[in-house]
């Protein structure tokens, strides 16, 4: 069996039982599909087959060591925004040039860092960066490869917080002035401008704005390609949305059907940067429920991975489906499923119907894959959930669970 579903009457991840999982390296646990991931990958490599392209993976959403030297050894590429992404990067083993470096707070160390990492391209967010990074390079005698991030205003049609290509977002540079600022650049000693890039968004469902986005910077890449710019690359970023109900959602095909005719006939290479597309669905939260109990006539099952462990609902509301791992066939009931963290914000489902389950039960808290142990925090003083990778009946540890002594390991 592939990923997560029933094996008899309890739920599995690649022929791993959740149930002896969690007895094994307890929980809160972050359980990853192998072949899932694989698949993901796969499906990206298909859909994009017919042109010249690199798929960078977005380390932000799951920078797990494993998940990292998985994905390059697939053949992907990386998307990172910091030293300590570019560090992880390179440790899992992404060759420097399939790593574009991204982020609208480089600092010096950063930039000085990629440069003698040798990293494949700096994707700019605005003049000065460029300005920047031509001065680090001439002090280090290097040439830095550098693409312009742009800013299309656009809106992708997710949630205000993860969207990054309209107006007013801090990201990139105003598409208008992108041409004069890249004319203004060329001329700079230690950057050579290979290419332009935009990224919309996240949670993207609706094809159309990620359609209209290619066709913009295709525009823009034309009009410098006939002025004599070298370019190499288009990137369009991440975004692709997943169907956190479970369904089949949108897919790399749709998403090459939505973006391939704008980029027909340039003679680029594409560049895409998923993160939750490739990893969201190949993990899972697995909780064990503490108390289950009524205030007011509302019911609250209060689980052992709260808001530190799992942040998304509590700061976009976002909807994770949660399952009992051994079903009892319970009548199913509302209930609020809720973490021990001392906020009221701190739940992981809230109004859902699901079979009551009794102290004890493990749920499966789903599609947590990507921007779930990334986004984990100590708050409260939790040490952070331990993270494991189920591959053909197997269950390998990847991250040991924190204790008390890194909770205060840095204090001096
Ligand atoms: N490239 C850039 C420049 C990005 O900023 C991002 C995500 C990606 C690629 C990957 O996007 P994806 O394919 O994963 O949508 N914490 C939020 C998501 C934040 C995404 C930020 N940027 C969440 O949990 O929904």
């Amino acid at each position: 069996m592939k990923g997560f579903g029933p094996v008899g009457s309890e739920l599995a991840c690649d022929g791993v039982l959740l149930r002896e999982a969690a007895e094994r390296f307890g929980t809160p646990l972050f359980v990853y599909s192998r072949s899932a991931i694989e698949e993901a990958w796969r499906a990206y490599e298909a859909a994009f087959a017919p042109v010249p392209h690199r798929i960078c993976y977005a380390v932000k959403a799951n920078g797990n060591g494993a998940i990292l030297k998985l994905l390059a050894e697939l053949g992907a590429g990386a998307d990172i925004v910091s030293g300590g992404e570019m560090l992880a990067a390179l440790r899992a083993g992404f060759p420097p040039q399939r790593i574009v470096f991204a982020g609208v707070g480089k600092t010096d160390e950063e930039l000085a860092l990629g440069l003698e990492r040798g990293i494949g391209e700096f994707n700019a967010e605005s003049e000065q960066e460029i300005r920047r990074l031509s001065r680090v390079a001439v002090t280090r005698g290097t040439v830095a490869r550098v693409s312009l991030r742009v800013n299309p205003d656009i809106d992708p049609q997710t949630h205000p917080y993860i969207s990054t290509g309209l107006r007013e977002a801090k990201f990139g540079v105003p598409i208008g002035i992108a041409g004069d600022i890249l004319r203004r650049s060329r001329s700079l000693a230690g950057v050579q401008v290979v290419g332009v890039q935009c990224h919309l968004g996240s949670q993207i469902t609706d094809l159309a704005p990620l359609a209209t986005g290619a066709r913009d910077l295709a525009g823009l890449s034309r009009e410098l390609l006939d002025e004599g710019f070298p370019l190499e690359t288009i990137d369009l970023g991440g975004g692709l949305g997943v169907d956190y109900e479970g369904g089949a959602g949108a897919d790399p095909a749709a998403l090459a059907e939505h973006i391939l005719p704008a980029i027909d006939g340039l003679p680029l290479t594409l560049v895409l940067e998923p993160g939750r597309s490739l990893v969201a669905e190949a993990g899972a939260l697995l909780t064990r429920v503490l108390y289950v109990k009524e205030n007011q006539g509302r019911r609250f099952v209060i689980v052992d991975a709260g808001m530190n462990d799992l942040l998304r609902p509590a700061l976009y509301g976002a909807h994770h489906r949660v399952e009992p791992v051994q079903p009892r066939g319970a009548p199913r009931v509302e209930v609020d499923v809720v973490g021990p963290v001392c906020e009221t914000g701190d739940f992981l489902a809230r109004g859902r119907e699901i079979e009551l389950p009794e102290p004890g039960d493990l749920l499966l808290v789903r599609d947590t894959g990507a921007y779930g142990f990334a986004m984990s925090s100590r708050y409260n003083m939790r040490p952070r959930a331990a993270e494991v990778m189920a591959e053909a009946g197997v269950a390998r540890l990847i991250r040991r669970r924190e204790t008390f002594e890194d909770l205060i390991d840095t204090e001096v």
